[in-house]
This record gives structure tokens, sequence and C-alpha cells, in this order.
């Protein structure tokens, strides 16, 4: 950095305000005779009043893919070009933090995975990634399965009453059940009951997105803190959760002190599969409350992305009559009447490209945080250390100069013979589980949990916008929701004829048949 762009970052730690140095720093800039980002004006009305990402689109359109938005002493830069997000995600990711991602979500996930930065994360990384191993992960299908069954009795009743349902909650119930046996081996159970601790992980998730929305920290307020009722409530859920992570932790670390642990990559411990469970055989040498933050980081990672997936897919389904029947006739073919396994996640390439494009009209989360740690230079513009920036995938995923058609749902759009698409062979154009070194660790783990609940509940149910239904809108919280819900009428397929083909019978005799899908 030159002497004059020093000078003016010692004035602003010394705390200069910025209506004095915003002058001076132009003086001197003008000197070095950089080019400057794009600011977008007057735009912060918008940005309050809806799903924030979408007025980004269309600043995104008049101001390119780079611009500045400034709010009072606060500014945002907002990146919608693939190249620059490949530059901060991935070639020069180590000079950014997670910055305010990290401040909003320390009270629920401390230095868990996602919010850890520095050597925090490094360490965890390395200890994480192993547990979620191939052999972990098609153990995990039986689960997808059993889980996707349960649902779909639910909906059975649903169906021969003529009720509606609402499915994006019932999603979200979905996935809480999934992710807390496969991560600590933990039955919520919220499928078919209420109990105190799935409301205390949705008071604490609700508390976490309202954070991420909301432009004033009410929640730092010392005494407020203490004797806001709403405050108070949240530190009873954390209270209840924490103490259920210990006691789940004890449990496993007993479990682990009997066993007579044979250790290697591909460790799997049949009664208990869970990621808590390879961790502690692992040898693990973590504190319990890093160990803590590490399971809540992934519980609220893998359940609440996985949901909203499921509900926008299913509501995009819900418009196009044509790809829904191309769907359920693969799913017909390939499954049957069996519950999916690991050889069928190859076979179902349809279903695949569905949840793929899904992901793409809707990605989650919609935009990914970071914080300069050093001064970096994007495009052509230098950027000081300190500057909170947003990606915006949304931008990324819908970009007209990128995409034909880009705002239409269009599986077909990938190939079925190419390759699964991701952010490398999309050159960061399509980023559905990020990027570089802080890539989503759970990626194939999701979308194999997403293939198998499609494919089990369009085999059974169709599934229409239920008649006089709220229009389903946008609202986002750390993923994309919808504002009233996804209100669906759900009726039983009738069973289609399954002719057996040379293809499924060897596929019948080579993989496990046993669970039959009771249709
Ligand atoms: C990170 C998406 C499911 C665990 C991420 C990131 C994305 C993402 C975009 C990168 C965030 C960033 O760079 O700021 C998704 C989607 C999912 C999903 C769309 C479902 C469809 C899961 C599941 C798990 C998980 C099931 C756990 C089992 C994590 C963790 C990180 C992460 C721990 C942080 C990794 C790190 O910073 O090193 N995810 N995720 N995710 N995800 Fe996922």
């Amino acid at each position: 950095p030159s002497l004059g762009s020093l000078l003016v970052s010692s004035l602003a730690k010394l705390g200069m305000p910025s209506a004095f140095l915003e002058p001076l720093s132009n003086l001197i800039n003008a000197g070095e005779n950089y080019p400057k980002i794009p600011e977008a004006k007057g735009a912060i009305s918008a940005i309050r009043s809806e799903a924030f990402f979408i007025p980004l689109y269309e600043l995104f359109l008049t101001y390119g893919g780079i611009f500045r938005l400034t709010f009072g002493p606060k500014s945002f830069l907002i990146v919608s070009d693939p190249i620059i997000a490949k530059h901060i995600l991935k070639d020069n990711a180590k000079a950014y933090s997670k910055g305010i991602l990290a401040e909003i979500l320390e009270f629920v996930m401390g230095t868990g995975l996602i919010p850890a930065d520095g050597e925090v994360w490094r360490v965890r990384r390395r200890v994480i990634v192993p547990a979620l191993h191939l052999k972990y992960v098609a153990a995990m299908i039986g689960l997808f399965g059993e889980a996707t069954d349960r649902l779909c009795k639910k909906l059975d009743a649903a169906a021969y009453n003529g009720e509606d349902v609402e499915m994006e909650s019932l999603f979200s119930r979905l996935t809480l059940d999934i992710i807390g046996k496969s991560v600590f081996n933990y039955d919520f159970d919220s499928l078919t009951t209420d109990n105190g601790i799935v409301e205390a992980v949705y008071t604490v998730l609700r508390e976490a997105e309202d954070r991420s929305v909301s432009p004033i920290p009410t929640w730092e307020i010392p005494i407020w803190k203490d004797i806001s009722p709403r405050q108070k409530k949240v530190n009873e859920a954390l209270k209840l959760i924490n103490t259920t992570l210990d006691d789940l932790i004890a449990i496993c670390k007993r479990m682990v002190d009997e066993e007579d642990v044979q250790f290697n990559e591909e460790y799997m411990n049949e009664s208990d599969p869970s990621i808590l469970h390879f961790l502690l055989a692992s040898g693990d040498n973590v504190s319990s409350k890093q160990l803590r933050d590490d399971l809540m980081t992934m519980l609220i990672a893998g359940h609440e992305t996985t949901a909203a997936v499921l509900t926008w897919t299913f509501y995009l389904l819900s418009k196009e009559p044509e790809i829904m029947s191309k769907l359920q006739n693969e799913v017909d073919a390939v499954l049957g009447d069996r519950f999916p396994t690991m050889e069928d996640m190859k076979k179902l390439k349809y279903t695949t490209r569905v949840i793929n494009e899904s992901l793409r009209l809707y990605p989650q989360p919609p935009v990914l945080i970071r914080r300069s740690i050093d001064d970096d230079v994007l495009d052509k513009y230098p950027i000081k250390r300190g500057e909170d920036l947003f990606i915006s995938v949304w931008n990324l995923h819908r970009s007209p100069t990128h995409w034909v058609d880009a705002d239409k749902f269009n599986p077909e759009r990938w190939p079925l013979d190419g390759p699964n698409p991701n952010e490398s062979n999309q050159n960061f154009s399509y980023l559905p589980f990020g990027g570089g070194p802080r890539k989503c660790v759970g990626d194939m783990f999701a979308s194999f949990e997403a293939i198998v609940a499609v494919a089990m509940l369009v085999r059974r149910f169709n599934f229409q916008m239920a008649l006089g239904a709220p229009p389903v809108k946008m609202t986002t919280g750390a993923t994309i929701h919808t504002t009233e819900g996804l209100n669906m009428t759900v009726t039983r397929r009738m069973k289609p004829p399954i002719v057996p083909t040379l293809e499924t019978q060897n596929l019948g005799s080579s993989v496990n048949i046993t669970e039959a899908d009771p249709v």
C-alpha cells in the first residue's frame, strides 16, 4: 500500500470520522490514479424491504460484477462476477475471513467450522472432513430412505383425508430428523412429535436468521440482553441444546471407551455411524466446547439448507408438469418399489439434474459473506483490508451473460451424460456448495439426501399447489424461505405396473432390497 493509503487506514483505526477521511482518501487516490469501484447510491430502502438479494440483482445489472453499497458509515462490496468470486473464495482465500457472519453466528456456533477462521478452522477442517467418508455417506442413504418413508406415511394420511399440507415445515422436520441422527445419533423424531428440544432448535435457528437480517444488534445491548423475554427464551433454548449435546457426547464417549476401536480412514461403528462417534473414535483431542460448536454448526448447516432445496424443488416441479412426469418415469424405472441405494445415486441422473437446476435457481444461502483481512486487488480495483463483501451466488446463478434463459427451470441444460456440474467445471458461474478451501463438507451427503427424498416422494405422490394457497413469495434468513409456506395438495399416484427388465433384475440381485417400499 502507498504511504497515502497507509495514512488513511491509520487515521481510520485511530477513530477519525469518515466525513473527514473520505475527502482525504479521495484526494490521495486521485493522485494515485486508481480506478474506483462503482458505487450504488440511494438503494438502501429497497434492500430493507424484501428478500435483499432481489434488489441486489437489479443493482448488479446496472453497476456490474463488483460495486459498492453504502449505508451510513457502513459499506459493502457486492460481487457477482465469477472471476472475482473465484479469486476471493479460492485463489486468494487466505486474505479473507468470515467477518460479519462469524460475529452474527457466534452465539450459537461459537468457533464451529462455518464461522471459524485461521488456525482453529484449519485444525477442525482437517479433523471433520474425513468423518464424511464415502462409506459413511453410503450408510446414510438407508437413513435418508427411512426418514423419507416416515414423511410418506404422513402424506398418505393427508392424501387419504383430503387435507392440504404445508411442505416447507415438513421438509424442515425431515432434514432435522436426518441430521440429528447422522451427526450425533439423536432422534429428534420431529416428524412425529413436538418436543422441547425440537422447539429449542427452532428458537435458536430463528434467532440466528433474525440477527442476520436485523439492522440494529439489540442483542448486544448490555441490560436488554438480560431482561428481554425473547433473549431469555433464546438463552434457555441454547442451554437445553448444550446440555443435550453434552449428554450425547458423554454417552458416545462411554461407547467408544467400551469398544475395541480399530481406527482407520473408513472407520464406522455399525450401531452408531454418526460423525460424533467417528470424531471421538479418531482420538480427536478437542475441548468439549469446540466439539459442541462443531456439532451445532453441522446441525444448522445440514438442516435448513437441504430443507430449502427440497422446498424450492417441489415448488419448481409444481409449475412444470412435463419435468415432473419425466422425473417420475425415471424413478419408476430405476427404483420400482425399492428404497434407494448407493447404486441408484448414479442411475437417478435426471433426478440429479432437477436438483442441480433447483440449486442454480435457489442457491442456499443466496449470498456468501467474507471480510478482507489483507489489502487485495479485485479485477482492476485495489481494496483495503477490513472490507465486508457479499458474493451474490443468486446473481452468479442468474447472470444473463452466463446462462441462456437464466430464469427458466430447465434441468435439460445439463446433459445427462455430462459431468455433474460444480464450481470447477462451471468456472465459478455455478457454486451451489461454495468453492475453494471453505467449500461445503456435506456436499455429497446433501446431494444424496435430496435425491433420495425427491425420488421417494415423487414415486408415490403427485404434488400440486393447493387451491387458494397464497402466492409463494421469498424471504431471507440464512436460506431462502417462503413467506407463507408451500401449501400443496398431495395425491397418491396410481401405481404404475412394474415391468422387470434385465437391468432391474440384475440390480435386484446385486443390492440390498430387503426393505421393500410398502407402496
Ligand atoms: C459450507 C451449502 C449441506 C456442512 C457450505 C457452503 C455452502 C454450503 C455454499 C460454503 C459457505 C461459505 O463459503 O461461506 C450447502 C447446501 C447444502 C449443504 C446447499 C444442502 C443442500 C450441508 C450438510 C452439512 C454441511 C448436510 C453437514 C453434514 C457444512 C460445513 C461448512 C459448509 C461444516 C463449512 C465448511 C468450512 O468453512 O470449512 N455449505 N451445504 N452442509 N457446509 Fe454445507
